[in-house]
């Protein structure tokens, strides 16, 4: 009788086979041979990673969709005691673990495992799928850091679907979004949470989608960037004085008079809004001379002798118990940034632009430019599928679900950023309770670019008489223990 071997099948049909197996068997076949350990490292079988639940037990890899919602309950509950857990004994190398209850110890292996798991897909995964992945999850990871989510979202440029809700991440966790349409497929974010983030993620957020808005007259956005990067005139041309309103000059000459000549007059300018494209471009370029986008375009910045207007805020900052220090220690400035949209306007508020050095503009930099990944594991895996090409010029601003829920830094800057480059057309659902700094102002600025939105999936501050005030949802942090909310505690 003759008989046959499961390498000769051809490799459509152990592929084929491949898709029915969970994660855990996909990595024990990829341990094989070398030849199923690049099969296993196929695009199509890896799209959506669920890394915190995989580390329990849970090998689900299916869409997010299909997902409950709402997590149960108590399985948040125990994850949130076992960060916990792993926190305390992480902060304390020296721990006598022959001191830790059997509960405890069982609950740091658990985030032990979670914790190699995820350093596991960076560096062996995700660099051969990566350009697949569509969906990752690491909702209340207890180990994931700022470093990990870098590397992940450099390596996955299709992103679709992000939830990092109510984990410890940073602003530095999105930089690899820092350049023009470097997320340009992301339809669902979910930050809720995330403490730490502030309006420099939105920036780089809004950046990373794409730009929508093309130049208007007879001037093409290419013609400009081809003049820019040929022509000696260095980036301070772009401020000539043909640009400047007349409201601008008399306000130079106001500060000239007020003794502010010591301020170099080239950093302070009010950018003609049909400009801000050429001058985002230029940004992009200082980025990819290895400048930080905060040093490029900076936050519009507050005039010396310019009184902030945000008392009220800073009033109910103090009374809630978050930091009301925040922006002295977070900007630096003698009078704080407020970033409420209302004391950012008019006169008040200019652009500086001086982190850019002609010199670091690169020779034939492009911008739009398409990769095309056709490999789907180092080994030279061929994959041909068309969604793994990686488009930056196919700006859409998909995204449909933005939840910044209990991120409490976020101020009226962030939401204009996200409201610039053509808004977010299809967004339905935002969350942005307990951002407990933002004002109407920043609100209705926002939802006029979000032409979308769905009332009932719209949530906002009870205190702030903002927008659809009638029809949108209240705000959900009000019984959340552990989410801000300006009513936490009443
Ligand atoms: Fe004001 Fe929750 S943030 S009611």
């Amino acid at each position: 009788p003759c008989s046959t071997h499961i390498s000769q099948l051809p490799t459509e049909v152990l592929l084929r086979l491949f898709r029915y197996l969970s994660p855990e068997d996909l990595c024990r076949c990829g341990q094989v041979c070398s030849a199923w350990s690049n099969l296993t490292k196929t695009g199509s079988l890896w799209r959506h990673l669920y890394p915190v639940r995989w580390a329990r037990g849970d090998y689900y890899n299916g869409p997010p969709d299909n997902l409950d919602h709402e997590p149960n309950e108590d399985w948040v509950r125990s994850l949130q005691e076992e960060g916990k857990a792993y926190q305390e004994w992480d902060e304390d190398a020296d721990v006598d673990e022959s001191d830790e209850t059997c509960e405890e110890s069982l609950a740091i292996s658990t985030a032990q495992r979670e914790k190699k798991l995820l350093n596991g897909m960076i560096h062996n995964l995700l660099p051969a799928v990566g350009s697949s992945v569509r969906s990752i999850v690491l909702a209340y990871s207890a180990t994931v850091s700022s470093k990990m989510v870098r590397q992940i979202l450099s390596l996955c440029p299709n992103l679709s679907h992000l939830d990092l809700t109510q984990t410890d991440v940073t602003d530095s966790a999105f930089d690899s979004w820092s350049s023009l349409g470097a997320c340009h497929s992301l339809e669902h974010l979910d930050l809720s949470g995330c403490e730490k983030i502030s309006d420099h993620t939105l920036k780089k957020l809004s950046l990373g989608l794409g730009d929508l808005v093309t130049p208007t007259g007879s001037e093409k956005r290419s013609d400009l960037r081809a003049k820019l990067l040929k022509s000696p005139p260095s980036p301070v041309s772009l401020l000539a004085e043909h640009f400047v309103s007349p409201k601008v000059k008399i306000y130079k000459e106001r500060l000239s008079k007020l003794g502010s000549a010591s301020r170099s007059p080239s950093q302070v300018w009010v950018l003609d809004a049909s400009r801000l494209a050429d001058i985002e471009d230029a940004a992009e370029w200082n980025q990819r001379g290895d400048l930080a986008l905060t040093g490029g375009l900076s936050f519009v910045e507050m005039q010396p002798g310019a009184l902030c207007c945000c008392s009220r805020s800073r009033r109910r900052t103090l009374r809630t118990g978050f930091s009301a220090s925040y922006w002295q220690q977070h900007y630096g400035f003698g009078e704080a940034l407020c970033g409420h949209a209302t004391c950012c306007t008019g006169e008040k508020a200019s652009n500086t632009f001086g982190g850019l050095h002609h010199g670091s503009i690169p020779a034939g930099s492009h911008v739009g430019g398409a990769e095309f990944r056709t490999k789907c594991s180092s080994e030279g895996q061929s994959c041909l599928e068309p969604d793994n090409r990686t488009d930056r010029s196919d700006a859409r601003r998909r995204l449909r679900f933005l939840s910044l829920s209990g991120c409490y830094q976020v101020t009226d800057l962030g939401l204009r950023a996200l409201s610039q480059r053509g808004g977010l057309p299809l967004l339905e659902h935002l969350n942005l309770s307990g951002c407990l700094l933002i004002t109407e102002v920043g609100l209705q600025e926002l939802v006029s670019a979000c032409p979308a939105l769905n009332d009932e999936h719209f949530y906002y501050c009870d205190n702030i008489n903002g927008p659809h005030a009638d029809t949108a949802s209240g705000c959900q942090n009000l019984q959340c223990g552990f989410r801000a909310c300006c009513r936490s505690g009443e």
